[in-house]
């Protein structure tokens, strides 16, 4: 459907053209003087300038040659604007459209695109910190928004499976237990098929052996080999990396779930190995690639950079393929697969240069075409709510799993205090209420900024929080309860200011998707559905909705408050949660 924006721009350019004044100065924009206006246009005050004439005698006389049953009303003000309020009758007919159109009638801006969302980036073998938990969040929000926008959308979590902590896991497991069958070149298999280790183990043998690796030169030097040799396909360590892959990738899957995150492919660094010779040869022998001290690097710099980029490193000197060699790769994979139109990676901001340098190279190569948009979204950091950097009590980095535990724990204690649903439903409840909270406390921040995470803030009920969102639907799902069937009642034109008021915010749904998507920030529709479940509490406090004696009354504002219920739970299940029965 045609934005509420575009079509009244059209009108007003009609408008100017039919004062005899050039329609461009017709453009329409949401008002800044909301106690004034609901839309304004200032093109009178730039076509003054063209047509040397005061610029409220142009404003009037467009101003004349508007369609009144548009407007409540139209008024030139000095110097020369043009104020806007939408009529009933316009507002009835398109908020009824939105009612009736599938996806309340968005425009499906990435039709025939196809968008790549890398996100997670999880370290097999790693347990999950809460450095993890933004990619997650902000990267499962973008890609639910390309998808309701009617991108075809990969999320691919891009594993860290690959690089340097498998060495060093292999080489800890060597020291620990050298008479396993995986060590013994001269084996011919099969290995076993129980892995060498529980999970709990994994995860105490990863930060031992990088412990050991900053003491011990020799055990470092180790773990760099046996990286080298699993990457060159060593098999007795292809079969420990499927143990710790098989191991860790089930708790991957498993707090990916409860976070209701979750990624179309699985694939990693170690998905792209494979590509790497053939992309390198090539790069060598078109000159792209060239020797260095020993590595191998692809030189980025442009003459306009204004701080250095250093080349991008494809293979180290002691023959290691590392990050951006996979990520370059992946890009092949992903061009041959795919054929994307643009690919979103969402990282942490410090990772800006690496992929400054792997974009420069993919372009510059046409591994990627010129016209492909690629786009590092950058996160800021999550702070503790002193503002200083989250650590665990003992200084630690804290287990994401620990964070959603605490949260779980602060917001369940709630739900039993305040006798929310009976004892059967508490936990789903609570899950609920925990995702909102979380989710919302990251999603409302622009993502490109640090924040503080704050339990007690995050987990309101009142105020600008996910659980006040989810306690509006609840809210509208009641009065709907109590009303009866509502779904096929029709949208009527706007009975008291209030009402009014939601309808204004429903009609700028879509364009708040367009623009969230555009920027890359779930924050404006986070911002948005603040502003809706403000404008619908607001109408149900000042209106009797299920008391009101006329019928038609009654029916308009049943079928508002409905409709504005399923904007509000399609604007949370696009920022990735959703909303408990009670509350
Ligand atoms: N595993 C990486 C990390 O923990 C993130 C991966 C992001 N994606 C990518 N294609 N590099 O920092």
């Amino acid at each position: 459907m045609q934005k509420v924006l575009d079509q009244i721009s059209e009108k007003m350019a009609r408008a100017f053209a039919a004062a005899g004044y050039d329609p461009s100065y017709g453009k329409v924009t949401v008002s800044n003087r909301p106690d004034l206006c609901e839309y304004q246009c200032n093109g009178a005050l730039a076509a003054a300038k063209q047509y040397h004439c005061a610029p409220i005698q142009i404003a009037r006389a467009v101003a004349e040659q508007l369609d009144q049953g548009d407007y409540d009303m139209v008024e030139a003000v000095m110097p020369g604007f043009i104020n806007l309020k939408l009529s009933g009758a316009f507002l009835q007919q398109y908020v009824e459209a939105m009612r009736t159109e599938p996806d309340f009638g968005t425009e499906k801006s990435g039709a025939g695109k196809t968008v790549v969302v890398d996100y997670g980036g999880a370290n097999v073998a790693k347990p999950l910190h809460i450095g993890h938990l933004r990619p997650a969040i902000i990267g499962e929000a973008l890609k639910r928004l390309h998808r309701y926008l009617g991108y075809h959308t990969i999320g691919d979590v891009h594993l860290g499976d690959w690089g340097l902590q498998m060495g060093l896991i292999i080489a800890e497991l060597h020291r620990r237990q050298p008479e396993l069958p995986y060590f013994d070149e001269a084996f011919t298999g099969p290995y076993p098929t129980e892995p060498p280790f529980t999970l709990s183990e994994l995860e105490e043998i990863y930060p031992t052996a990088s412990a050991r690796k900053k003491e011990d030169a020799d055990f470092a030097r180790e773990a760099h080999i046996a990286t080298f040799e699993l990457q060159k396909g060593r098999p007795g360590y292809r079969a420990i990396w499927q143990h710790i892959m098989h191991v860790s990738l089930a708790d991957l899957h498993r707090l990916y779930d409860a976070l209701d995150v979750h990624f179309d492919v699985w694939l990693g660094e170690s998905d792209a190995d494979p590509l790497i010779p053939d992309m390198l040869a090539d790069l060598k022998q078109r000159g792209f690639a060239v020797e260095s001290e020993g590595a191998l690097v692809f030189p980025v710099a442009e003459p306009t950079d204004r701080k250095e980029v250093p080349p991008c490193i494809l293979v180290k000197s002691d023959g290691a393929a590392i990050y951006a060699t996979t990520d370059l790769a992946t890009l092949v994979q992903r061009q041959r697969d795919y054929a994307p139109d643009k690919i979103l990676y969402v990282t942490d901001k410090r990772q800006a240069l690496h992929f400054e340098q792997v974009f420069r190279a993919a372009k510059k190569s046409g591994i990627i075409p010129e016209a492909t948009h690629l786009e590092h979204l950058g996160h800021g950091t999550m702070n503790g709510s002193d503002g200083k950097p989250f650590k665990t009590r003992d200084g630690g980095v804290m287990r994401l799993e620990t964070l959603l535990a605490d949260m779980t724990a602060f917001v369940r204690a709630k739900v039993v205090e305040n006798r929310i649903v009976e004892d059967s439903e508490v936990d789903a409840t609570t899950a609920k209420i925990t995702l909102a909270a979380l989710k919302y406390g990251d999603l409302s921040n622009q993502p490109t900024k640090d924040y503080n995470f704050d339990v007690e803030r995050f987990a309101a009920f009142e105020g600008n929080t996910g659980p006040y969102l989810l306690y509006t639907i609840v809210r509208i799902k009641s009065i709907l309860a109590k009303y009866g069937a509502w779904e096929s009642l029709p949208i009527q034109a706007p009975a008291n200011p209030f009402a009014k008021d939601v309808m204004l915010a429903l009609t700028k749904f879509g364009p708040t998707l367009e623009t969230a998507l555009r920027s890359s920030s779930p924050n404006v529709l986070c911002a948005y559905l603040f502003d809706l479940a403000g404008a619908v509490n607001k109408f149900y406090h000042e209106t009797r909705i299920l008391t009101e004696e006329n019928k038609t009354l009654r029916e308009g504002y049943i079928s508002l408050i409905g409709l504005a219920l399923n904007v509000l739970e399609t604007g949370i299940h696009l920022l990735g949660f959703s909303a408990p029965e009670k509350m």
